[in-house]
């Protein structure tokens, strides 16, 4: 009895540590992704480029939304969303859609390196 608990919190271990190396895997892939995708339009900090400063996105929207607008920003204009018109409205152009964000990988690294570039204003 004893051992199967020490293997189940074994088990675990090993899984959370690798969900850890798979979350900072993520942010390095997100970072190339940005670069080579996004930074065109937008910076790291609060500066407005063509599209606003990445800085303390993650707070101004939920994972769900920052997700949905990365696949597919004219979608999420034409539902009606509230948050994506007021964007819409104050920049001159809009965010294309960007073909490699239609996989989910690339759209979760992107937010875990976003998540990471916020934590600068946690400091
Ligand atoms: C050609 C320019 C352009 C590119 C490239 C671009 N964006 Fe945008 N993005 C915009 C603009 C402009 C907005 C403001 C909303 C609008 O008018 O479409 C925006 C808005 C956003 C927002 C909401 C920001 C906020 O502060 O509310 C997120 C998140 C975002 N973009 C993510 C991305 C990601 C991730 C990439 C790269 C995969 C990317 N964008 C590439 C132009 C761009």
């Amino acid at each position: 009895m004893r051992c199967q608990k020490m293997f189940a919190l074994t088990v675990m271990a090993v899984m959370s540590m690798a969900s850890i190396a798979n979350a900072e895997e993520g942010v390095e892939e997100g970072h190339q992704l940005y670069v080579k995708y996004c930074s065109g339009c937008h910076k790291l900090t609060d500066q407005t480029s063509k599209g606003p400063g990445f800085l303390g996105v993650t707070g101004r929207h939920s994972e769900a939304w920052i997700e949905k607008w990365i696949q597919n920003p004219k979608a999420v204009i034409e539902s009606g969303d509230p948050d994506a018109i007021k964007l819409k409205e104050k920049y001159k152009i809009t965010m294309p859609t960007i073909k490699v964000m239609a996989d989910e990988k690339p759209r979760r690294e992107i937010i875990e390196f976003l998540k990471e570039n916020d934590k600068n204003l946690a400091q």
